[in-house]
């Protein structure tokens, strides 16, 4: 049996992380609200010896198992970035440098490149903005039916485009880029908007928002890549459609890793056996 598992406890999702008796990579999640949850799978499983702790949970996380087990911290910056790079060789990209795009609660950019990695910058917008928004505008808060209605919707009726401005005429940049976000609404008749259309909006602001500030840094930073992780893009078709988009327009190659939210619980695994 596994004696080692890494856990990254982020501000909505506690990601684990382990290898099975037949070395295979095992991946689950737990409501960060319900950390009674982790601790009860521990006392279901007392093989497990050691855990790899990251996240910004990592306090309360540690007040739940008290003593339990031996706890190997790492910061979460550094177990992310560990994580990433494991998955990016198991899944075949092969890249010396890239901006990192963590698109959790909220978001957090890093680069790796030229043997460093620095946190370059962040936002506030991200996964929690998605629902928190969506909740507000619509009622619904469940992340999987948010983005199961979000992907039954157009934004072309709530999205101002570049051509929605320049009528008739040639414009700047290409036409159906988002002028504004949101801006049709407040300059045209009112109108009832389905809530599909609301959400698969609030999902293109948010994608849009995340991709053209990693985009910035990306060119900053002169490199090709950016690796777009998180939960906020598991299962979630449309949001990456909007990110490797645009990020292509740009012309910068998005890359998104299969185990989209677990490069901090898989690092944090990694640290252990370091
Ligand atoms: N089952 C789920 N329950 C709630 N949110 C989910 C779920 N699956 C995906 N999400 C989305 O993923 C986001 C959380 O992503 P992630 O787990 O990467 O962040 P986190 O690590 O908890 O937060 P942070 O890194 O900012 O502390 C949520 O805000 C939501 O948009
Ligand atoms: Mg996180």
């Amino acid at each position: 049996m596994f004696k080692s598992i890494g856990i990254d406890a982020g501000g909505t999702l506690t990601k684990m992380a382990y290898f099975n008796e037949r070395d295979q990579l095992v991946l689950e999640s737990f409501p960060s609200n319900d950390l009674l949850r982790v601790k009860e799978w521990l006392k279901q499983h007392p093989n497990v010896e050691e855990i790899g702790l990251t996240g910004g949970r990592t306090e309360q996380l540690r007040e739940q198992l008290e003593t339990m087990k031996s706890i190997e911290y790492i910061l979460e910056f550094e177990a992310t970035l560990k994580g990433v790079q494991y998955l990016l060789v198991q899944e075949g990209h092969e890249i010396d440098d890239a901006i990192i795009t963590n698109i959790g609660t909220g978001t957090s950019i890093h680069y790796m490149g030229n043997g460093q990695h620095v946190r370059v910058g962040g936002t506030g917008v991200g996964g929690g903005t998605l629902v928190g928004l969506a909740a507000l505008l619509t009622g619904h808060r469940d992340f999987k039916e948010i983005t199961k209605l979000a992907s039954n919707g157009v934004r072309e009726n709530i999205d101002l485009l570049v051509r929605d401005i320049y009528q008739g005429m040639d414009t700047p940049i290409a036409g159906d880029l988002t002028a504004s976000n949101f801006g049709k609404v407040g300059i045209t008749a009112a109108t009832e908007h389905p809530q599909e259309d609301i959400l698969a909006t609030v999902q293109g602001l948010v994608g849009e928002v995340i991709t053209t500030l990693s985009i910035q840094f990306a060119e900053q930073k002169e490199t090709e890549h950016i690796v777009y992780i998180g939960s906020t893009l598991a299962d979630n078709a449309d949001l990456q459609k909007v990110i490797a988009n645009y990020t292509l327009l740009k012309k910068h190659k998005p890359i998104f890793l299969q185990d989209k939210g677990y490069a901090g619980a898989v690092g944090a695994l990694l640290n252990i056996n370091k």
